[in-house]
């Protein structure tokens, strides 16, 4: 079983998570992560969390291919959890070069150092978005995918040139873990999502009204087919995606090659029913209205989580009322995100 793992993109919101969970069960752990959307204070707080610190952190952009060898040369890995990454949907859509160049660029330069330095494990971070506009739902990772947007297609383009390479390197394991929709925060309250700017997504845009930093939640479109005709998406809480990982890197030496895994829940939440469970979690009406659909947003993505189960005997343990609860808790320990 490996015990050094590296984590690219360890300080942001999966990324600190998924430290905890490792540096808890006994992995030593490296970061690499460029800061670019992510507060090194995030790296202190995983530390206070764990009860102890990552071996080392480095703040790097994956594509400095003479910086990651140094982190390679500096330390002998065992795995790889790769998640730095852009990851805002619309912004994918203004500046797609960037896109491709952060999520592609980085992850080319990522495989090219783990074969240069003999390194064989790796769990990629992919998305339930490579799906695209899903005809049924829950979806399971036989259905066919059709990415909608530049970041979906980065995502489907990593597992693409990530099966590539193990075809060419027989010796490579590699899981590629399709999230749904990670949300909520460590129940310590230490831990949660803090994104730079506003935020993109619904969860820590509804935890941001709810503290009083914004004024109210747009609902994007409330005239989707669904049962209240507001979106409805899977969410997974993080401390789910981060155990997630961690039972991923136990099953790596299963099998060479290329896997692909859904991780979600298998149940599918609307916005106005998130928006309920949320102001049950914080005990106050969330202002919100009814506006026009965001571009790109599909009606519905759940997961069929079956294969993730059968593989590893491992299934989700949180709900939605958990996700809020800890969502709510570390907003309203951190009223304004991570110092400096
Ligand atoms: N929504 C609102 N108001 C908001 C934000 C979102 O009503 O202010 C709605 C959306 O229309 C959608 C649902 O809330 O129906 C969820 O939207 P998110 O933006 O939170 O998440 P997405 O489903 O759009 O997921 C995207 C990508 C995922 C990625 C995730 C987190 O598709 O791959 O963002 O970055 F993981």
């Amino acid at each position: 079983m490996p015990t050094t793992v590296l984590v690219t993109g360890g300080a942001g919101f999966i990324g600190s998570h998924t430290c905890v969970e490792l540096l808890t069960h006994g992995y030593d752990v490296v970061v690499v992560d460029d800061h670019s959307n992510s507060s090194p204070h995030a790296l202190e707080r995983v530390a206070k969390t764990a009860g102890r610190p990552v071996t080392a952190a480095y703040e790097t952009d994956l594509r400095d291919r003479r910086a990651l060898n140094a982190v390679f040369d500096a330390h002998r890995v065992d795995a790889v959890i790769h998640f730095a990454a852009r990851k805002a949907v619309g912004e994918s859509v203004q500046i797609p070069v960037a896109y491709y160049d952060t999520n592609v660029g980085g992850t080319t330069a990522l495989l090219a150092a783990m074969e240069q330095h003999d390194v064989r494990r790796l769990v990629f971070s992919s998305s339930c978005s490579v799906y695209g506009d899903a005809t049924k739902v829950p979806l399971t990772e036989a259905d066919p995918v059709a990415p909608t947007n530049p970041y979906a297609t980065t995502k489907l383009l990593c597992e693409r040139i990530t099966g590539d390479v193990c075809r060419r390197l027989p010796g490579l394991s590699v899981l590629a873990l399709r999230y749904f929709n990670p949300v909520g925060a460590h129940p310590s309250g230490h831990l949660g999502e803090d994104p730079r700017g506003v935020p993109n997504n619904v969860m820590p845009y509804l935890a941001q009204v709810a503290v009083g930093r914004r004024d109210r939640l747009r609902v994007f479109g409330d005239d989707y087919p669904t049962p209240d005709g507001t979106g409805v998406r899977d969410y997974i809480h993080v401390m789910d995606v981060a155990e997630g990982h961690r039972v991923a890197l136990e099953h790596l030496d299963d099998e060479h090659g290329m896997r692909v895994f859904n991780l979600g829940t298998g149940t599918g939440t609307s916005v106005l029913e998130l928006l309920a469970a949320f102001s049950a979690a914080c005990g106050r009406e969330i202002p919100h209205e009814i506006t026009g659909r965001r571009p790109g947003d599909v009606p519905a993505l759940v997961a069929d989580p079956g294969a993730v189960a059968r593989a590893w005997g491992w299934t989700t343990r949180r709900d939605l009322t958990d996700m809020c609860r800890d969502a709510w808790r570390f907003q309203e320990l951190n009223p304004s995100g991570y110092p400096g």
